[in-house]
Protein backbone atom coordinates (compact mmCIF):
# COMPACT_ATOMS: atom_id res chain seq x y z
CA UNK A 1 0.00 0.00 0.00
CA UNK A 2 1.37 3.44 -0.84
CA UNK A 3 2.03 5.48 2.80
CA UNK A 4 1.77 9.00 1.08
CA UNK A 5 -1.51 10.17 1.74
CA UNK A 6 -3.22 11.51 -1.40
CA UNK A 7 -3.36 14.93 0.22
CA UNK A 8 0.25 15.23 0.28
CA UNK A 9 0.33 14.32 -3.16
CA UNK A 10 0.33 10.64 -2.92
CA UNK A 11 -1.52 8.13 -4.91
CA UNK A 12 -5.30 8.04 -4.33
CA UNK A 13 -6.91 4.29 -2.74
CA UNK A 14 -10.09 4.02 -5.27
CA UNK A 15 -9.64 4.91 -9.01
CA UNK A 16 -11.14 7.89 -10.14
CA UNK A 17 -14.35 6.73 -12.18
CA UNK A 18 -14.88 3.34 -10.49
CA UNK A 19 -17.48 4.18 -8.35
CA UNK A 20 -20.80 3.58 -10.40
CA UNK A 21 -24.12 4.97 -9.82
CA UNK A 22 -27.48 4.00 -8.80
CA UNK A 23 -29.58 2.24 -10.28
CA UNK A 24 -28.38 -0.42 -12.27
CA UNK A 25 -30.35 0.30 -15.22
CA UNK A 26 -30.34 -3.34 -17.32
CA UNK A 27 -31.71 -4.48 -21.03
CA UNK A 28 -35.07 -5.95 -19.08
CA UNK A 29 -35.32 -2.32 -17.88
CA UNK A 30 -35.57 -0.39 -21.63
CA UNK A 31 -37.70 -3.14 -22.64
CA UNK A 32 -39.89 -3.07 -20.06
CA UNK A 33 -40.29 0.58 -20.47
CA UNK A 34 -40.32 1.07 -24.40
CA UNK A 35 -42.87 -1.36 -24.66
CA UNK A 36 -45.21 0.76 -22.72
CA UNK A 37 -45.22 3.13 -25.88
CA UNK A 38 -46.47 1.03 -28.10
CA UNK A 39 -48.95 -0.44 -25.09
CA UNK A 40 -51.86 1.98 -25.74
CA UNK A 41 -51.65 2.96 -22.19
CA UNK A 42 -49.70 5.89 -21.18
CA UNK A 43 -51.18 6.72 -17.23
CA UNK A 44 -54.12 5.94 -15.30
CA UNK A 45 -54.78 3.80 -12.05
CA UNK A 46 -56.42 0.74 -13.83
CA UNK A 47 -54.00 0.76 -16.40
CA UNK A 48 -51.86 -2.53 -16.97
CA UNK A 49 -48.83 -1.61 -14.85
CA UNK A 50 -49.76 0.24 -12.43
CA UNK A 51 -52.53 -2.99 -11.26
CA UNK A 52 -49.92 -5.25 -11.64
CA UNK A 53 -46.43 -3.17 -9.61
CA UNK A 54 -49.68 -2.83 -6.90
CA UNK A 55 -50.64 -6.27 -6.94
CA UNK A 56 -46.66 -7.46 -6.67
CA UNK A 57 -45.97 -4.69 -4.16
CA UNK A 58 -48.34 -5.89 -2.11
CA UNK A 59 -47.26 -9.67 -2.43
CA UNK A 60 -44.12 -8.60 -1.57
CA UNK A 61 -44.45 -6.86 1.65
CA UNK A 62 -47.24 -9.25 2.68
CA UNK A 63 -49.92 -6.27 2.78
CA UNK A 64 -53.70 -6.57 1.78
CA UNK A 65 -54.22 -3.45 -0.74
CA UNK A 66 -51.17 -1.21 -2.17
CA UNK A 67 -51.99 2.12 -4.03
CA UNK A 68 -49.15 3.40 -6.97
CA UNK A 69 -48.46 6.82 -6.79
CA UNK A 70 -46.48 9.73 -7.86
CA UNK A 71 -44.18 10.53 -5.12
CA UNK A 72 -43.19 9.64 -1.63
CA UNK A 73 -44.22 12.67 -0.08
CA UNK A 74 -47.70 11.72 -1.62
CA UNK A 75 -48.06 8.87 -0.29
CA UNK A 76 -47.23 9.91 3.20
CA UNK A 77 -49.92 12.44 2.41
CA UNK A 78 -52.40 9.98 1.06
CA UNK A 79 -52.00 8.11 4.39
CA UNK A 80 -52.60 10.89 6.42
CA UNK A 81 -55.73 11.47 5.04
CA UNK A 82 -57.17 7.87 4.62
CA UNK A 83 -56.35 7.72 8.25
CA UNK A 84 -58.68 11.28 9.07
CA UNK A 85 -56.13 13.60 10.02
CA UNK A 86 -57.55 16.38 10.59
CA UNK A 87 -56.67 20.50 10.66
CA UNK A 88 -55.47 21.06 13.56
CA UNK A 89 -54.68 17.35 15.07
CA UNK A 90 -51.42 16.63 16.10
CA UNK A 91 -48.76 14.02 14.51
CA UNK A 92 -45.84 12.92 15.80
CA UNK A 93 -42.44 12.49 13.74
CA UNK A 94 -38.86 12.02 14.73
CA UNK A 95 -37.24 15.33 14.48
CA UNK A 96 -34.47 13.12 12.27
CA UNK A 97 -35.56 12.36 8.69
CA UNK A 98 -35.83 14.01 5.33
CA UNK A 99 -38.22 16.99 6.01
CA UNK A 100 -41.03 16.17 3.77
CA UNK A 101 -42.12 13.23 6.04
CA UNK A 102 -43.31 16.53 8.47
CA UNK A 103 -44.22 18.61 4.89
CA UNK A 104 -46.84 15.77 4.38
CA UNK A 105 -48.39 16.43 7.65
CA UNK A 106 -48.90 20.13 7.06
CA UNK A 107 -50.13 19.46 3.59
CA UNK A 108 -53.00 17.72 5.57
CA UNK A 109 -53.36 21.27 7.97
CA UNK A 110 -52.17 19.03 10.67
CA UNK A 111 -49.56 19.59 13.18
CA UNK A 112 -46.54 17.99 13.56
CA UNK A 113 -44.74 17.41 17.03
CA UNK A 114 -41.55 16.47 16.66
CA UNK A 115 -39.60 13.65 19.42
CA UNK A 116 -36.10 12.94 19.55
CA UNK A 117 -33.90 10.00 17.91
CA UNK A 118 -32.79 6.64 19.86
CA UNK A 119 -28.95 7.17 20.38
CA UNK A 120 -27.97 3.58 18.94
CA UNK A 121 -30.72 3.12 15.65
CA UNK A 122 -31.21 6.63 15.15
CA UNK A 123 -35.27 6.00 14.64
CA UNK A 124 -37.96 7.40 16.64
CA UNK A 125 -37.25 7.13 20.23
CA UNK A 126 -40.11 4.64 21.55
CA UNK A 127 -39.99 6.36 25.35
CA UNK A 128 -40.30 9.69 23.97
CA UNK A 129 -43.23 9.30 21.87
CA UNK A 130 -45.80 8.97 25.05
CA UNK A 131 -44.53 12.27 26.79
CA UNK A 132 -45.10 14.08 23.27
CA UNK A 133 -48.85 12.33 23.07
CA UNK A 134 -51.24 15.55 23.96
CA UNK A 135 -55.84 15.02 23.72
CA UNK A 136 -55.09 16.77 20.17
CA UNK A 137 -52.70 13.44 18.77
CA UNK A 138 -53.98 11.58 16.09
CA UNK A 139 -51.33 9.73 14.80
CA UNK A 140 -47.83 8.66 15.02
CA UNK A 141 -45.12 8.88 11.85
CA UNK A 142 -42.12 6.98 12.48
CA UNK A 143 -39.10 6.80 10.04
CA UNK A 144 -37.01 3.78 8.61
CA UNK A 145 -34.08 6.09 8.65
CA UNK A 146 -30.97 4.87 6.58
CA UNK A 147 -33.07 1.58 5.41
CA UNK A 148 -33.30 0.65 9.53
CA UNK A 149 -36.88 -0.47 10.45
CA UNK A 150 -37.92 1.49 13.57
CA UNK A 151 -38.83 -0.18 16.85
CA UNK A 152 -42.64 -0.84 15.88
CA UNK A 153 -43.24 -3.42 18.27
CA UNK A 154 -43.62 -0.27 21.32
CA UNK A 155 -44.50 2.03 18.93
CA UNK A 156 -47.59 0.06 18.03
CA UNK A 157 -48.30 -0.80 21.39
CA UNK A 158 -48.60 3.25 22.47
CA UNK A 159 -50.93 3.78 19.74
CA UNK A 160 -53.07 0.73 20.49
CA UNK A 161 -53.52 1.96 24.02
CA UNK A 162 -53.91 6.11 23.36
CA UNK A 163 -56.40 4.97 20.06
CA UNK A 164 -53.85 6.21 17.87
CA UNK A 165 -53.07 5.10 14.07
CA UNK A 166 -49.50 4.69 12.92
CA UNK A 167 -48.80 5.69 9.59
CA UNK A 168 -44.64 4.03 8.73
CA UNK A 169 -42.34 6.38 6.34
CA UNK A 170 -41.03 3.37 4.71
CA UNK A 171 -39.72 5.72 2.53
CA UNK A 172 -35.77 4.14 2.78
CA UNK A 173 -36.93 0.67 3.83
CA UNK A 174 -38.22 -1.41 0.75
CA UNK A 175 -37.37 -4.92 2.02
CA UNK A 176 -35.73 -4.38 5.53
CA UNK A 177 -37.81 -6.60 8.50
CA UNK A 178 -38.57 -6.00 11.86
CA UNK A 179 -39.27 -9.24 13.86
CA UNK A 180 -39.83 -11.48 10.31
CA UNK A 181 -42.47 -8.89 9.37
CA UNK A 182 -41.65 -6.25 6.17
CA UNK A 183 -42.32 -2.92 6.38
CA UNK A 184 -45.07 -2.12 5.05
CA UNK A 185 -46.78 -4.78 6.39
CA UNK A 186 -46.55 -3.91 10.40
CA UNK A 187 -48.20 -0.28 11.03
CA UNK A 188 -51.89 1.24 9.75
CA UNK A 189 -50.52 2.26 6.27
CA UNK A 190 -47.08 2.63 4.95
CA UNK A 191 -45.48 5.17 2.68
CA UNK A 192 -42.66 4.21 -0.24
CA UNK A 193 -40.73 6.47 -2.26
CA UNK A 194 -39.73 4.79 -5.55
CA UNK A 195 -37.73 8.09 -6.45
CA UNK A 196 -34.43 7.74 -7.87
CA UNK A 197 -32.00 6.96 -5.28
CA UNK A 198 -34.46 4.62 -3.63
CA UNK A 199 -33.14 0.73 -3.11
CA UNK A 200 -36.60 0.46 -4.94
CA UNK A 201 -36.06 2.85 -7.77
CA UNK A 202 -38.40 3.96 -10.41
CA UNK A 203 -37.06 7.32 -11.17
CA UNK A 204 -39.69 9.01 -9.54
CA UNK A 205 -43.12 7.67 -7.76
CA UNK A 206 -44.54 6.53 -3.98
CA UNK A 207 -46.19 2.99 -2.93
CA UNK A 208 -48.49 3.19 -0.49
CA UNK A 209 -49.81 -0.54 1.86
CA UNK A 210 -52.26 -1.10 3.73
CA UNK A 211 -54.53 -4.10 5.51
CA UNK A 212 -57.57 -1.26 6.14
CA UNK A 213 -60.17 -1.28 3.59
CA UNK A 214 -61.59 1.88 4.37
CA UNK A 215 -58.04 3.12 4.16
CA UNK A 216 -57.49 1.84 1.07
CA UNK A 217 -60.73 3.53 -0.31
CA UNK A 218 -60.40 6.50 1.07
CA UNK A 219 -56.51 6.79 -0.76
CA UNK A 220 -57.31 5.85 -3.61
CA UNK A 221 -60.18 8.63 -4.01
CA UNK A 222 -57.45 11.11 -2.79
CA UNK A 223 -55.07 9.68 -5.53
CA UNK A 224 -57.68 11.23 -8.16
CA UNK A 225 -59.29 14.25 -7.14
CA UNK A 226 -61.35 12.77 -4.39
CA UNK A 227 -63.53 11.47 -6.91
CA UNK A 228 -64.56 7.74 -7.36
CA UNK A 229 -62.98 6.29 -10.56
CA UNK A 230 -64.43 2.68 -11.36
CA UNK A 231 -61.95 -0.15 -12.50
CA UNK A 232 -63.60 1.10 -16.47
CA UNK A 233 -62.63 4.28 -15.82
CA UNK A 234 -66.13 5.28 -15.48
CA UNK A 235 -66.53 8.42 -13.66
CA UNK A 236 -69.27 9.97 -12.04
CA UNK A 237 -67.77 13.19 -11.71
CA UNK A 238 -68.38 14.63 -8.13
CA UNK A 239 -65.47 14.39 -6.06
CA UNK A 240 -66.36 12.91 -2.49
CA UNK A 241 -63.88 15.22 -0.89
CA UNK A 242 -60.65 17.49 -1.54
CA UNK A 243 -58.66 15.00 -3.74
CA UNK A 244 -55.43 15.63 -5.00
CA UNK A 245 -54.03 14.29 -8.66
CA UNK A 246 -51.32 11.52 -7.25
CA UNK A 247 -51.31 9.50 -10.11
CA UNK A 248 -48.43 7.61 -11.61
CA UNK A 249 -47.38 6.96 -15.05
CA UNK A 250 -47.22 3.23 -16.85
CA UNK A 251 -43.51 3.66 -18.24
CA UNK A 252 -42.24 4.74 -14.35
CA UNK A 253 -44.50 1.51 -13.11
CA UNK A 254 -42.81 -0.61 -15.90
CA UNK A 255 -39.60 0.81 -14.62
CA UNK A 256 -40.27 -0.27 -11.22
CA UNK A 257 -41.68 -3.74 -11.83
CA UNK A 258 -38.89 -4.48 -13.61
CA UNK A 259 -36.35 -2.91 -10.69
CA UNK A 260 -39.00 -4.83 -8.73
CA UNK A 261 -37.34 -8.75 -9.81
CA UNK A 262 -33.86 -7.79 -8.72
CA UNK A 263 -34.86 -6.00 -5.53
CA UNK A 264 -33.95 -9.29 -3.25
CA UNK A 265 -30.52 -9.40 -5.16
CA UNK A 266 -29.67 -6.06 -5.18
CA UNK A 267 -30.61 -5.83 -1.32
CA UNK A 268 -28.25 -9.40 -0.25
CA UNK A 269 -25.28 -7.13 -2.16
CA UNK A 270 -26.13 -4.00 -0.02
CA UNK A 271 -25.98 -6.42 2.96
CA UNK A 272 -23.06 -7.87 2.51
CA UNK A 273 -21.05 -5.03 1.66
CA UNK A 274 -22.38 -3.06 4.81
CA UNK A 275 -21.65 -5.96 6.98
CA UNK A 276 -18.03 -6.22 5.85
CA UNK A 277 -17.34 -2.25 6.21
CA UNK A 278 -19.09 -2.62 9.60
CA UNK A 279 -16.83 -5.64 10.73
CA UNK A 280 -13.79 -3.91 9.14
CA UNK A 281 -14.42 -0.41 10.34
CA UNK A 282 -14.92 -2.10 14.07
CA UNK A 283 -10.81 -2.71 13.63
CA UNK A 284 -10.02 0.98 12.67
CA UNK A 285 -9.60 3.62 15.30
CA UNK A 286 -11.31 6.71 14.65
CA UNK A 287 -14.18 5.16 12.66
CA UNK A 288 -17.17 2.61 12.92
CA UNK A 289 -19.84 1.27 10.87
CA UNK A 290 -23.91 1.29 12.26
CA UNK A 291 -25.32 -0.86 14.89
CA UNK A 292 -27.67 -3.00 14.20
CA UNK A 293 -30.36 -4.44 16.85
CA UNK A 294 -31.38 -8.09 17.31
CA UNK A 295 -34.01 -8.93 14.81
CA UNK A 296 -34.08 -6.45 12.58
CA UNK A 297 -32.41 -6.85 9.16
CA UNK A 298 -32.29 -3.11 7.24
CA UNK A 299 -32.25 -2.47 3.92
CA UNK A 300 -29.14 -0.40 3.98
CA UNK A 301 -30.22 2.29 2.18
CA UNK A 302 -27.30 4.49 2.99
CA UNK A 303 -24.44 3.72 4.74
CA UNK A 304 -23.63 5.24 7.73
CA UNK A 305 -19.53 6.16 9.35
CA UNK A 306 -19.63 7.48 13.21
CA UNK A 307 -16.25 9.38 13.73
CA UNK A 308 -14.52 9.03 16.86
CA UNK A 309 -11.24 10.82 17.69
CA UNK A 310 -11.09 9.55 21.23
CA UNK A 311 -10.45 5.67 19.70
CA UNK A 312 -7.78 7.35 17.69
CA UNK A 313 -5.92 8.58 20.37
CA UNK A 314 -6.30 12.11 19.12
CA UNK A 315 -7.71 15.04 21.42
CA UNK A 316 -9.62 16.80 18.69
CA UNK A 317 -12.63 18.85 18.40
CA UNK A 318 -15.20 16.50 16.61
CA UNK A 319 -15.99 19.17 13.87
CA UNK A 320 -12.31 19.36 13.15
CA UNK A 321 -11.69 15.51 13.34
CA UNK A 322 -14.69 15.00 10.94
CA UNK A 323 -13.90 17.47 8.42
CA UNK A 324 -9.81 16.65 8.61
CA UNK A 325 -10.87 12.93 7.99
CA UNK A 326 -13.45 13.27 5.27
CA UNK A 327 -10.91 15.81 3.27
CA UNK A 328 -8.32 13.32 3.44
CA UNK A 329 -10.89 10.31 2.88
CA UNK A 330 -12.26 11.86 0.02
CA UNK A 331 -8.50 12.83 -1.67
CA UNK A 332 -8.02 8.92 -1.34
CA UNK A 333 -11.39 8.20 -3.21
CA UNK A 334 -13.21 7.29 -0.51
CA UNK A 335 -16.38 9.69 -0.98
CA UNK A 336 -18.31 10.55 2.80
CA UNK A 337 -20.91 13.49 2.64
CA UNK A 338 -23.39 15.20 4.53
CA UNK A 339 -26.87 14.25 4.62
CA UNK A 340 -29.28 16.84 6.95
CA UNK A 341 -27.43 19.64 8.56
CA UNK A 342 -30.17 20.35 11.59
CA UNK A 343 -33.15 18.65 13.37
CA UNK A 344 -35.94 19.15 10.82
CA UNK A 345 -37.64 21.95 13.48
CA UNK A 346 -34.69 23.75 13.23
CA UNK A 347 -35.73 24.27 9.63
CA UNK A 348 -37.26 27.64 8.79
CA UNK A 349 -40.18 26.44 8.10
CA UNK A 350 -40.81 25.86 11.44
CA UNK A 351 -38.45 28.26 13.04
CA UNK A 352 -41.05 30.77 11.22
CA UNK A 353 -43.69 28.99 10.78
CA UNK A 354 -44.76 29.33 7.00
CA UNK A 355 -47.22 27.18 6.47
CA UNK A 356 -49.97 28.30 4.13
CA UNK A 357 -49.09 32.34 4.97
CA UNK A 358 -51.11 34.19 7.43
CA UNK A 359 -49.99 31.48 10.66
CA UNK A 360 -52.02 28.30 8.98
CA UNK A 361 -52.03 25.85 10.22
CA UNK A 362 -50.66 26.80 13.52
CA UNK A 363 -52.96 29.65 14.13
CA UNK A 364 -56.40 28.22 12.37
CA UNK A 365 -59.38 27.74 13.80
CA UNK A 366 -58.22 24.08 15.18
CA UNK A 367 -54.70 24.65 15.49
CA UNK A 368 -52.03 25.10 18.29
CA UNK A 369 -49.16 27.31 18.15
CA UNK A 370 -46.64 25.04 18.75
CA UNK A 371 -43.23 26.04 19.43
CA UNK A 372 -40.29 24.70 17.60
CA UNK A 373 -36.42 24.78 19.06
CA UNK A 374 -34.10 22.93 17.48
CA UNK A 375 -31.88 22.28 20.29
CA UNK A 376 -35.07 20.60 21.94
CA UNK A 377 -33.10 17.69 20.28
CA UNK A 378 -29.49 16.90 21.18
CA UNK A 379 -29.47 13.39 20.23
CA UNK A 380 -30.19 14.22 16.26
CA UNK A 381 -27.92 16.94 16.94
CA UNK A 382 -25.01 14.87 18.02
CA UNK A 383 -26.43 12.29 15.46
CA UNK A 384 -25.70 14.88 12.80
CA UNK A 385 -22.39 16.20 13.93
CA UNK A 386 -20.30 12.72 14.82
CA UNK A 387 -21.78 10.75 11.57
CA UNK A 388 -21.39 11.08 7.61
CA UNK A 389 -22.71 9.17 4.79
CA UNK A 390 -20.50 6.59 2.56
CA UNK A 391 -21.39 6.61 -1.35
CA UNK A 392 -21.40 3.89 -3.63
CA UNK A 393 -21.88 0.90 -0.40
CA UNK A 394 -24.82 -0.91 -3.40
CA UNK A 395 -24.68 -2.69 -6.64
CA UNK A 396 -23.56 -2.91 -9.32
CA UNK A 397 -20.35 -1.45 -6.93
CA UNK A 398 -18.54 -4.95 -5.90
CA UNK A 399 -16.48 -5.91 -2.90
CA UNK A 400 -13.67 -4.72 -4.48
CA UNK A 401 -14.85 -1.25 -4.38
CA UNK A 402 -15.32 -2.16 -0.23
CA UNK A 403 -12.16 -3.61 -0.17
CA UNK A 404 -10.60 -0.61 -1.65
CA UNK A 405 -12.76 2.21 1.13
CA UNK A 406 -11.31 0.11 3.78
CA UNK A 407 -7.53 0.69 2.26
CA UNK A 408 -8.58 4.21 2.30
CA UNK A 409 -9.80 3.91 6.01
CA UNK A 410 -7.15 2.59 7.04
CA UNK A 411 -4.72 4.35 5.40
CA UNK A 412 -5.53 7.60 6.95
CA UNK A 413 -6.64 6.19 10.18
CA UNK A 414 -2.65 4.84 10.05
CA UNK A 415 -1.89 8.97 9.49
CA UNK A 416 -4.41 10.74 11.61
CA UNK A 417 -2.34 13.09 13.25
CA UNK A 418 -0.36 14.20 9.87
CA UNK A 419 -4.08 14.31 8.51
CA UNK A 420 -5.34 16.79 11.14
CA UNK A 421 -1.99 19.00 11.30
CA UNK A 422 -2.65 19.30 7.12
CA UNK A 423 -5.88 20.16 8.20
CA UNK A 424 -5.34 22.93 10.18
C1 LIG B 1 -37.42 9.46 4.80
C2 LIG B 1 -38.05 10.06 3.58
N1 LIG B 1 -39.33 10.47 3.64
C3 LIG B 1 -39.95 10.98 2.56
C4 LIG B 1 -39.32 11.13 1.36
C5 LIG B 1 -40.04 11.76 0.21
O1 LIG B 1 -40.09 10.94 -0.91
P1 LIG B 1 -40.29 11.61 -2.36
O2 LIG B 1 -39.03 12.36 -2.66
O3 LIG B 1 -40.51 10.45 -3.27
O4 LIG B 1 -41.47 12.49 -2.25
C6 LIG B 1 -37.98 10.72 1.24
C7 LIG B 1 -37.27 10.86 -0.05
O5 LIG B 1 -36.22 11.36 -0.21
C8 LIG B 1 -37.33 10.18 2.38
O6 LIG B 1 -36.06 9.78 2.31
Amino acid sequence: MATELAIKGGPRIVPDGMVKGWPPITQQDRDALLAVLDSGHLHGTSAPQALALQKEWAEYCGAKHCLVTNSGTSAIHMALAAARVEPGDEVIVPAFTYWSTAAAVLHQNAIPIFVDIDPRTFTMAPDLVEAAITDRTRALLPVDIHGMPCDYDPIMEIARRRGLVVIADACQSHGASYKGKRTGSIAHATAFSTNRSKNLSSGEGGLYTTDNDEYYEVASRMREFGEVVLPDQTREYNAFSLGWMYRSLEWTNAFCRSQLTRLEQYNAARREFAEYLTEQLAGIPGFDGPYTPPGVVPAYFSYIVRFRPEQAGLDAPMDRFKRAMIAALRAEGVNLGQWQTRPVPGQDVFQKRVGYGKGCPWTCRWGREATYRGEDYPRTIEFIANHSYLAGVYPPNTMELMKLYIEGFKKVADNAKKVLDAAS
